[in-house]
This record gives C-alpha cells, structure tokens and sequence, in this order.
C-alpha cells in the first residue's frame, strides 16, 4: 500500500520556514493534570522559530503596543519565552489561559525546573553555539536562580525513569525576577469562550500551541494504541470553524494566530462527518507495525481541518510554516497565520 500525500499546505507561499533537525526529548515541564485528563508538558522556547515570527509580527504591526493571549499556557514556559524575547517589554501585555488549574497553579507559583536531557537544557550550560548563548542571555533577564522548592513540579513517568537511570542528571530551579512578575496575567481559561475575554488594547496574537487535539479529540497515539475508535468523536470540521470564528472576531486586522508543531495539531483523524473524498488512508510504516494500521482502519482527513478553516473566505495568509514529524515522514504545514482583512 502506498502513503497517500496530505493536502498540507495553504495557499499562499510561505515566508518562513522552520525544519527541526531532530525530535527534542522532553520538556522540562512533564505532568498529567488527573482532573482535567490531559498532559501539562511544556517547555521554554518550544518550536521558538515559529514563536519568532509571532513575536516579530506583532511587534511589525503594533508598534504601539498589544495584548497576547497565550491559551493552553500549561505552566507559563510560553508565556516567559515570548516576554523574554520581546524587544520593547513595556509595550506588550500576555494574558496567558489554561483550562487546567493544576497548570495555572504551577504558573502563578512561578518555580520552574530545567534538567539535563531536556529541550531546554541549554539553559544549564555555557552553551556556544551564539543562537542558544543568545537564547540564553534572554533567559537570564527574566529568571533568576532558585532554591530547590518542597513542591514537586515534574511528576511523569519518563521523568522519573529519566532522572532515576541517568547517574549524570542535574536539575536547576528558576524564577520570574520580581520587575518582571506583573508582565504576565495567568487565569485559568477555555479558547472555547475566547468570546467572553475582555481585553484593553488590540490583540496582537492568539496562541493555542499543541492543544487544538483535545478540542476535537485527535488524540492519534492514543487510538492506535488502545484501539479507540476516533472517528466517532467529535466534529473537527465544526471544532475548527467555531475556533476560527472566535480567533478572527478577538483578533485585530494583522494580528496572528499560532497552532503548535505536534503532528497531533495538524494531522487528523477522520471523524464520521467527514466526506469519503476527503479521506486517505495510511500505510502500515515502519514506526507503528499495528495491526490497527495494518488492517487500514484509521483513515486521516487529506487536509487538516484548521487549515481549511483558516483558508475559508481568505481571511488569514499563512506567515509561518514548520515541519511536522508524523510516522518517520515530514510535512510542511502552516503554523503561524495573520488576520488579513
Ligand atoms: C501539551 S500542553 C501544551 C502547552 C504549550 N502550549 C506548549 O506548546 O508547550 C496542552 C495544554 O493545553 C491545555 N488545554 C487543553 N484544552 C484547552 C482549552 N480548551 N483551553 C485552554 N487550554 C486547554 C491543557 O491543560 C495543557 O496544559
């Protein structure tokens, strides 16, 4: 059986491209929230080239000053790793949500851990490439070090066989310096009632990186491991129009929207609604031998149904696209998107 090619991209070129060159292996923030039923992972400067051109944009277009609004912050590494990379601070306010209280607890606490084998481990050292060295001074302007707190922020079991195998492993704690404490507003938050957020100046930038699967349960992993059905669950197409509604009422004109990397945010299962000519099926790969797969079960959307939505109407042109790692392949999808009328 041939791999059938996803309808990935928009329709404009793209002006930036990010290729990751390898997989990072954690975050630094590892927790599953028990009540909420979902992981909190995070990690500073996630997918950062991507962050860049959200931030750029927004300081492109609003020179004047704007609003951020971080949704699916987790414990607040996002929200830091924007501020920090700003060029003029006081202009910028970042209102950053999560629907877990468990994450927005951790955020207002304000105690993050870095350790070594993490994505964001350079942090811990004198690191020479000059894009991290650079990346790291950023850091250091915001964060300051800290004693080990009594509280335990990494709670994972990849975490805790990391730490416990590793005879090398170091872990440091950082805080948010007190200047720079009031530049951040955590709140706990739905994007689903992004309506209802007041704001006081124009938003400059809608994030909702790595979490749009859980609005419309495209939980692909899960599915070909426990065998669930996805295609029953909910509408995608409908989860995505009713997010793009609300992102393009809350934006202002130029203002940017960013979905994550994870191939989760942007390779689909294909829910009931979907129609047949819509559809593609996957080959059985050398990642997942599954019988699932195998028995060509699990068919996918040929375009991911945010894209679709954004696209619709010509209202937002994609301004960012990134590789996305999906059964050892890679895709090119748009991840940063800007309010164009
Ligand atoms: C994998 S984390 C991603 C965190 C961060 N955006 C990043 O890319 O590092 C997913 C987060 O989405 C949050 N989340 C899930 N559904 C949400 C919703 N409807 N509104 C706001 N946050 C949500 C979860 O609580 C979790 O903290």
């Amino acid at each position: 059986m041939q791999i059938l090619p996803l309808e990935n991209s928009g329709k404009n070129k793209a002006i930036n491209i990010s290729h990751r060159k390898k997989s990072p292996s954690f975050g630094s923030f590892l927790r599953y929230d028990s009540v909420a039923r979902c992981t909190l992972d995070s990690m500073f400067y996630r997918e950062n080239d991507a962050l860049l051109s959200v931030i750029r944009a927004v300081e492109r277009n609003f020179p004047k000053g704007a609003e951020i609004l971080d949704f699916a912050c987790s414990n607040g590494e996002e929200a830091i790793s924007i501020f920090s990379q700003l060029k003029d601070r006081a202009k910028y306010f970042i209102r950053a949500f999560d629907i877990s209280p468990e994450a927005i607890a951790h955020a207002r606490a304000g105690i993050h851990s870095v350790f070594s084998g993490c994505f964001d481990s350079f942090i811990l050292d004198n690191h020479a490439v000059a894009k991290k060295a650079k990346l790291r001074d950023l850091f250091f302007s915001v964060m300051e070090p800290v004693e080990s707190p009594n509280i335990a922020i990494n709670k994972s079991t990849a975490y805790f066989n990391f730490r416990d195998r590793n005879p090398e492993f170091t872990e440091k704690y950082f805080r948010v310096k007190d200047e720079h404490a009031s530049a951040i507003e955590y709140r706990k938050g739905d994007i689903r009632s992004l309506d209802h957020i007041e704001t006081q100046r124009p938003v400059g930038a809608i994030l909702f990186r790595n979490a749009f699967y859980h609005l419309c349960n495209n939980k692909i992993l899960e599915a070909l491991q426990y065998k669930i059905n996805l295609a029953s669950s909910v509408d995608k197409r409908e989860a995505a129009q009713s997010l793009v509604r609300k992102i393009y009422d809350k934006l202002d004109k130029k203002g940017v929207f960013a979905i994550g990397e994870h191939f989760k945010d942007n390779i689909f299962v294909a829910d009931l609604n979907a129609p047949v000519e819509k559809t593609v099926r996957f080959a059985q790969s050398k990642f997942f031998h599954d019988k699932y797969m195998a028995s060509g079960n699990v068919m996918f959307m040929k375009k991911s149904p945010l894209v679709e939505a954004l696209e619709e109407g010509d209202r937002f042109s994609p301004i960012h696209y990134s590789a996305v790692e999906f059964l050892g392949r890679r895709f090119l999808f748009p991840t940063v998107w800007q309010k164009v009328k």
